[in-house]
């Protein structure tokens, strides 16, 4: 039973379409360095690599070359596009609130922030136990949070640009903020030959601070360690699920 249900809608078709194209600056071989040189480091025989919140696989291809690799999304738009890339990984659909595929990982990871968008901190805990519950004992859980309530902004209008000789696209969106929640409110105009079409989808992010993490982490029976720089420069959470813990 999914406890995010009424997210379902997210990245629905419209901007699973263009999801690649707005985030063309974004550069994804970082990312999959940064992770690659974090499991080398503390977990060098990992083999297996579950990445939950996938979107449309940017990073699978690279993850893939270095681990076993599964994926997780719940939306399936995006896991459709995901699945068209990357033929021959296997990737689930499911909700990282409450996921269960009957195996364990050497690591699991989710970048991108993806992780706020359980909204809730008792969704939260509910994702990181469910994680947790996925990973061998001494494996690794990474996650690349979302801002804290500190470091979150509201107020400004921000913009984002791609223009191509048939495909324009202007994304614009405020953030605001409802207690612990981000709420960003995103405008999508995209222009093709046929036309120029409008769309938005508001997105509601959790706000979580390091005790936050500290105790999800704790509750689901992993060490952790945080790094403030990260591959986004917004830090990085290191779980190990504890060799002694059963599972939580
Ligand atoms: C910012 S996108 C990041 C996608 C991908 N990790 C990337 O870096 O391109 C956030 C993703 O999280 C997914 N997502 C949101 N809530 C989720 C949930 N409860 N369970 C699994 N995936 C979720 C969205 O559908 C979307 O694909």
């Amino acid at each position: 039973m999914s406890g995010n249900a009424n997210q379902v809608e997210l990245y629905n078709e419209k901007l699973a379409e263009i999801y690649d194209k707005i985030y063309h600056f974004k550069n994804y071989e970082l990312d999959v360095a940064y992770v690659l040189n974090c499991v080398r480091q503390r977990l060098p025989e990992a083999r297996s690599l579950l990445e939950v919140a996938c979107g449309t696989g940017n990073h699978t291809g690279g993850l893939s070359a270095a681990f076993q690799l599964g994926g997780l999304e719940l939306s399936p738009a995006m896991l459709e596009r995901a699945r068209a890339k990357h033929p021959s990984i296997l990737f689930h659909q499911g909700d990282m609130i409450d996921f269960d595929l009957r195996r364990t990982y050497d690591v699991i990871c989710c970048l991108f922030r993806s992780i706020a968008f359980v909204k809730t901190r008792e969704n939260f805990r509910r994702a990181i136990g469910a994680m947790a519950r996925h990973l061998h004992p001494g494996g690794l859980l990474l996650i690349e949070p979302f801002f804290t309530p500190e470091t979150y902004w509201t107020g400004q209008v921000k913009m984002n640009f791609l223009d191509e000789p048939e495909l324009k696209i202007a994304w614009l969106y405020v953030s605001g903020r409802d207690g612990d929640l981000g709420i960003m409110k995103n405008h999508f105009l995209v222009g093709c030959p046929s036309g120029v079409e409008h769309f938005t989808e508001e997105h509601k992010l959790a706000l979580l601070n390091r005790d936050d993490y500290a105790a999800a982490f704790e509750a689901a029976g992993l060490d952790h360690e945080y790094d403030k720089v990260g591959p986004g420069n917004v830090g990085f959470y290191i779980g190990y699920r504890r060799t002694d813990s059963a599972a939580p």
